[in-house]
């Protein structure tokens, strides 16, 4: 009976296997596309200093805790509250989590639907031949047959890796490729921060501030930290059910912030003084970057390098790969849980989840084309499901696992699951848990009502 269980319940078959799939769940457009994104619109240095401030006193504090809930549970992000606090309505924040996953993957695979094209156009070397970047990119994805194509490939790419039951592949993968991708980051960086004019850019982002800085501000930088961390809506718990319970889990979350972190940082190094560089004089909040803006302005980076028409052609494939190894990640919440709960099998729950998701993707996919002046609160489709998964759900589902690891759960046993039953010793053990159960949830909190009343919630 036990092998039986053993044999149905995959796990990871390496400590650094465990890394690089929650390294590559949390590395992605994220941290590529929406970060510089986010932070050009929110003030730059100011959103850097509080985004890192985030992810240490938040982020691993929930990173942690769903590993440890996962572990504990040996269940999907439903049914790990169901087992844990039996009889009360705590699996509500699994059932909220399913239905981040839904928001989440429907908008997410219209820009990993982007990298596709994106790549596309740099293999026929069209890419190297425009002229007007932001005219490309409106020409693009204002269509509407082209965009889907590229999202329907995602979801099918996306399912036939969940399908095939997980890790085996995806792990041996991200091993060669995440570290591939950074290596080229740093690379595409240094060429952006040495264009002329691009230091204006580098101080901006690191030179804070204040002034831009509002609640809204606060509850983004937030939101950004949940987004790419994956936190918030149950993939680490997911995830957690299938780490080894020798694993020493604040070190695997140390290690995956830490990249995360890096990739991010980088990922902006390469976007913002090239924005600079290729705009001199005017300010980046006056340009108002929209969903484009990597699209738009890393392809001048690429033409302005020798190689660059090759660089391209390795940057888009392994931008669309970093993409992958997270859709992966927030599909299998998905399908473990109607797996696991609904007992269907793999294929029919895969199945499900990626129709269900696609049709909410084809919304967001036409937002930028023929459901432009469709919109709820003055968002379109893409839009709403953007600021609303990382601000609203993530945060929110961030608050709910702190509370329930710190008050619910509790501290014994917390400590025995992240100590491997007693067999670890670390004096940071307990501060964690103060954090968990005291710090986290009073700062999410304060920023998420803070926000609420004087901003209105979106
Ligand atoms: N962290 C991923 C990224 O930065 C996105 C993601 C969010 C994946 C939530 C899983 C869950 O690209």
């Amino acid at each position: 009976m036990i092998e039986n269980n053993n044999q149905i319940r995959d796990s990871f078959g390496s400590k650094f296997g465990v890394i690089a799939a929650a390294a590559g769940s949390a590395v992605g457009l994220g941290n590529i596309w929406r970060f510089p994104l986010v932070t050009t619109q929110n003030g730059g240095g100011a959103f850097l200093l509080l985004y890192i401030g985030f992810v240490i006193l938040i982020g691993i504090p929930v990173m942690l805790s769903e590993f440890s809930i996962g572990r504990r549970a040996q269940l999907n992000a439903f049914g790990s509250f169901k087992k844990l606090a039996p009889g009360t309505p705590w699996f509500l924040v699994g059932s909220l989590g399913i239905i981040t996953a839904f928001a989440i993957l429907a908008f997410y695979s219209t820009v990993a639907g982007w990298t596709l094209e994106y790549f596309a156009q740099a293999i026929t070397g069209k890419l190297s031949h425009v002229n007007d970047m932001q005219k490309n990119f409106a020409d693009f994805s204002s269509q509407t047959y082209r965009p889907l194509m590229w999202q329907f490939i995602i979801m099918l790419v996306t399912s036939v890796v969940v399908f095939a039951g997980i890790k085996k592949g995806i792990e041996k993968f991200t091993k060669i490729l995440m570290p591939l991708l950074a290596v080229l980051i740093l690379f595409v960086a240094f060429r952006s921060v040495t264009l002329e004019g691009a230091m204006e850019g580098v101080k901006y982002l690191f030179v804070p501030d204040w002034s831009a800085v509002s609640f809204k501000t606060v509850l983004m930088a937030l939101g950004q930290a949940a987004f790419s961390l994956s936190i918030g809506m149950g993939t680490l718990i997911t995830y957690g059910s299938y780490i080894q319970k020798d694993n020493h889990l604040l070190r695997t979350s140390t290690q995956v912030a830490i990249t995360d972190t890096s990739i991010a940082i980088l990922a902006s190094l390469m976007v913002i003084p090239a924005i600079f560089a290729f705009s001199p004089g005017s300010d980046v909040a006056s340009l108002s970057p929209g969903p484009g803006l990597v699209f738009e302005v890393l392809p001048n980076v690429f033409k302005s390098m020798p190689g660059g028409s090759f660089f391209s052609v390795l940057f888009f494939f392994l931008l669309s790969v970093a993409a992958l190894t997270s859709t992966i990640s927030v599909l299998e919440v998905v399908v473990a849980y109607l797996k696991e709960e609904l007992r269907l099998s793999r294929g029919m729950a895969t199945l499900i989840a990626a129709v269900s998701i696609s049709v909410l993707g084809v919304l967001a996919t036409l937002s930028f084309g023929v459901m432009r002046d469709f919109t709820i609160f003055e968002m379109t489709v893409f839009d709403l499901l953007n600021y609303a998964s990382a601000n609203i759900m993530l945060t929110f589902g961030a608050l709910l696992i702190v509370v329930f690891v710190g008050w619910r759960m509790g501290k014994s046993d917390f400590i025995n699951e992240i100590s491997n039953q007693g067999n670890l010793k670390s004096n940071l053990f307990k501060g964690v848990y103060f954090i968990i159960r005291y710090i986290a949830p009073v700062a999410i909190g304060i920023i998420a009502i803070a926000t609420f009343f004087i901003q209105g919630i979106v």
